[in-house]
């Protein structure tokens, strides 16, 4: 099982990946829980590029990186643990590169998406969780003034529109649980969803 959580930066994402983790871990499950981008030498040299607000960046340059980023991880990690029989809880998959690179950005969704299939030969998760959050509300969660952060207040409604979008369009796969509430609220609602994707 193959579960991604994706939402706009300071959208309490990363804090309920490791939460999910960590309550099916103690279920007796296997768990590897990976961040994008990331999971791979080659893939952490490219988070730390792509941090770095100082180092300018063209659109479609930033996109491949993004993708080069994954598809080593999916080749060489993610893709062999799910074999293995083990539970990948991701925090961001290609939700994220359709969202931010295809819509914010203005590279175009249909084009990101083949990319990103070239990328993980065509690899989806079994369930994604949106945490749905007012954008101005995550910014203001979002500390650590990254490329994206930067990018302001339009730029992140841009993203969480796209997430949306998605959502709507791939409604067997994407679960929107609203972000607003406690972590525990949250937390609750990612188990339920989880445990009826486990029984579908
Ligand atoms: P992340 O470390 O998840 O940041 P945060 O925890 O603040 O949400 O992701 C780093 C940034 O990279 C984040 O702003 C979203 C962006 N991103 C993309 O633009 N495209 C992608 O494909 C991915 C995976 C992330």
């Amino acid at each position: 099982m193959f579960i991604s959580f994706e939402g706009v930066d300071g959208s309490g994402k990363s804090t309920q990946a490791r939460l999910l983790s960590a309550a099916l871990k103690a279920e007796g499950r296997e768990v590897l829980e990976i961040r994008e981008p990331g999971g791979t030498p080659a893939a952490e040299q490219v988070r730390e590029l792509l941090a770095d607000p100082a180092v300018p960046l063209d659109p479609v340059a930033e996109l491949m990186l993004f993708l080069a980023a994954r598809a080593d991880l999916v080749a060489t990690v993610l893709r062999p643990a799910l074999e293995a029989g083990t539970w990948v809880v991701s925090d961001r998959y290609s939700d994220s590169t359709e969202a931010y690179q295809g819509h914010a950005r203005g590279l175009g969704s249909q084009r990101v998406r083949d990319l990103n299939d070239a990328a993980t030969g065509g690899l989806a998760p079994d369930l994604t969780v949106l945490l749905d959050v007012e954008p101005g509300q995550a910014l203001a969660r979002a500390v650590d003034g990254g490329r994206f952060e930067t990018e302001g207040e339009g730029f992140q409604r841009s993203v969480g529109e796209a997430y949306l979008e998605i959502a709507r369009r791939d409604s067997d796969r994407v679960v929107v649980i609203d972000g607003s509430g406690s972590e525990e609220e949250v937390h609750r609602q990612v188990v339920d969803a989880v445990a009826a994707r486990a029984r579908s």
